[in-house]
């Protein structure tokens, strides 16, 4: 879509859970920047929903206080006229309040019964909302207009609440209206992958079993848990981060190319590929094949960080897993017999999220004596945080006499673009606008990746054996590096 098509339409964004961190951090600042982009026309208003008793005029200046400086005209505009709705998130009163509010907002700004909900509340509420909407009669669009729900992942705790929670907002909305958040495929590399793979003819040739010896994905941070221990001990890396994010991004990375570039044509081929990804149902394959771990007490004397059982919040017994690496096969024409490395976790030694390809080792490498064995294989390097951009690893000679091969690298970054990256937000809000689903995660996508996790977190659940445990600022417990070392290959660290 053009960017001069990228503007929203008539329309009233609600946001359940106003008063919360992700509206304060997240959703208006990124509001702000849309408003100063021009893609919010007067005809798009505000509305908050939440408990906190708050007054229209104290909204406004909530909303105000959200953003750094005092924001352009047109954010000014969307705060002064913004509305706010009081009250419990299934309480009937609450729905009508805000029905009276729409119709308020309908007339006053023309938003033509156009409504996008964004529920920015903690998961368990979800539910409730949207049955709450459905019972007011707010969920379905009149003739001619459109009502969109956007939820944030969590999307249930495993398959049997992912079930539960799809026919709890199917009792309001159908699927087409329902807008699922994962902010990682909004990031500009995350996209740029389609046009890595689609828009040039260099790469899809080798992007097969032929060419590729195996894949890699690293989502590692440095931070703990900090304050929120109590909602990761529930939660966990395997939920948090591989369950969503590291199967969204594996699933744009090796699917089939889409006939179109059709939003239904990109999903429909990403849930092809999730579906080819062997769930680990067997006991024995998700020993060997899967790793938990949980940071210890770690790093420097001056820099010391404590272990996950020390953190607030967290059960001093605690084996929630706060890494995970995993073997995973595809079985598929284009990916079998390349294994998918995946490792994620807290306490690592980097921030760093990346996406590696690691090529096969060209077939006479005694034709380099003593440097080529210890030499790494090619690599296409897909760094999705930070310094967003492409690496691409190859063997070069060393300037000299002698015959010496060493690593080299073609880097591409992101800042030679002289356009700044817009915030995922940003790029999520306007979607849901526009209505565009692609960066969006279908239903079907979310049943088939709980397929995928949810019988490693029953084994895990089950407790075999005490969690491994690794010290804070280390790359994760001993068992990972068994886990692709016995395959004769090493993780790649990460550049
Ligand atoms: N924060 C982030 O950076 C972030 C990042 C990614 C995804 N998310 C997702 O975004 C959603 C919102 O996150 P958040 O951090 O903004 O949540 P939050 O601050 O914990 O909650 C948002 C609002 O919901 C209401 N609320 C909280 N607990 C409640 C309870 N037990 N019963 C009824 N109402 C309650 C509160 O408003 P009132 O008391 O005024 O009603 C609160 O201000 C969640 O689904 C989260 O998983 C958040």
């Amino acid at each position: 879509m053009a960017d001069q098509d990228r503007r929203s339409p008539p329309c009233a964004l609600v946001i359940f859970g106003v008063s919360g961190d992700l509206t304060a951090r997240k959703l208006l600042p990124a509001l702000e920047r849309l408003a100063a982009d021009g893609a919010l026309p007067p005809e798009v208003s505000l509305v908050g929903v939440a408990r906190t008793p708050m007054t229209d005029q104290e909204f406004a200046t909530y909303c105000a206080r959200a953003v750094a400086g005092s924001g352009g005209a047109r954010w000014q505009s969307l705060v002064d006229t913004a509305r706010y709705v009081q009250g419990g998130y299934d309480d009937p009163a609450t729905y009508q309040r805000l029905a009276d509010v729409l119709a308020d907002v309908d007339r006053a700004q023309g938003t033509g019964g156009n409504r996008v909900y964004y529920l920015a509340t903690p998961p368990r509420l979800f539910s409730p909302i949207a049955i709450s909407l459905g019972k007011a009669g707010l969920s379905r669009p009149d003739d001619g207009s459109f009502v969109r729900a956007v939820i944030e992942k969590p999307f249930g705790w495993d398959e049997a609440s992912a079930r539960d929670l799809y026919a709890d907002l199917s009792t309001a909305f159908e699927e087409e209206q329902i807008f699922r958040i994962d902010h990682y495929l909004a990031k500009e590399t995350v996209q740029n992958l389609l046009a890595l793979r689609f828009a040039n003819s260099i790469f899809e040739p080798i992007w097969n079993r032929t060419w590729v010896d195996n894949i890699q994905i690293t989502v590692a941070e440095t931070l703990g848990v900090g304050q929120r221990g109590g909602f990761y001990e529930t939660t966990g890396a395997m939920r948090d981060i591989v369950q969503n994010h590291v199967l969204q991004v594996l699933s744009l990375f090796l699917m089939e190319p889409p006939t179109s570039f059709h939003p239904e044509a990109i999903r429909d081929e990403k849930v092809k590929l999730l579906r080819a990804i062997r769930p680990l149902d067997e006991e024995r394959e998700i020993a060997a094949n899967a790793v938990r771990g949980q940071y210890t007490r770690g790093g420097t004397r001056e820099d010391l960080m404590a272990g996950y059982r020390e953190e607030p919040g967290v059960d001093p017994l605690s084996s929630t897993e706060t890494f995970v690496a995993l073997r995973l096969e595809i079985a598929n024409w284009r990916w079998n017999g390349v294994p998918v490395y995946v490792r994620t976790g807290k306490r690592l030694p980097a921030r760093v999220t990346e996406v590696t390809m690691e090529f096969r080792r060209p077939p006479q490498l005694p034709l380099f004596p003593g440097t080529a064995t210890d030499l790494e294989p090619d690599a296409l390097i897909v760094r999705v945080q930070p310094n967003e951009g492409l690496s691409l690893n190859f063997g070069a000679k060393v300037p000299g006499h002698a015959f010496r091969v060493q690593k080299a690298s073609m880097d591409f970054s992101y800042t030679s673009f002289r356009e700044a990256s817009p915030d995922a937000y940003e790029r999520v809000i306007l979607d849901a606008l526009i209505g565009d689903p692609t960066l969006f995660i279908r239903a079907d996508e979310v049943g088939r990746s709980w397929r995928i996790v949810d019988p490693v977190l029953q084994y895990w659940s089950g407790d075999p054996g005490p969690i491994p445990l690794y010290q804070a600022a280390t790359w994760g417990p001993s068992e990972a590096a068994a886990l692709i070392t016995r395959d004769g290959r090493s993780w790649r660290h990460p550049s």
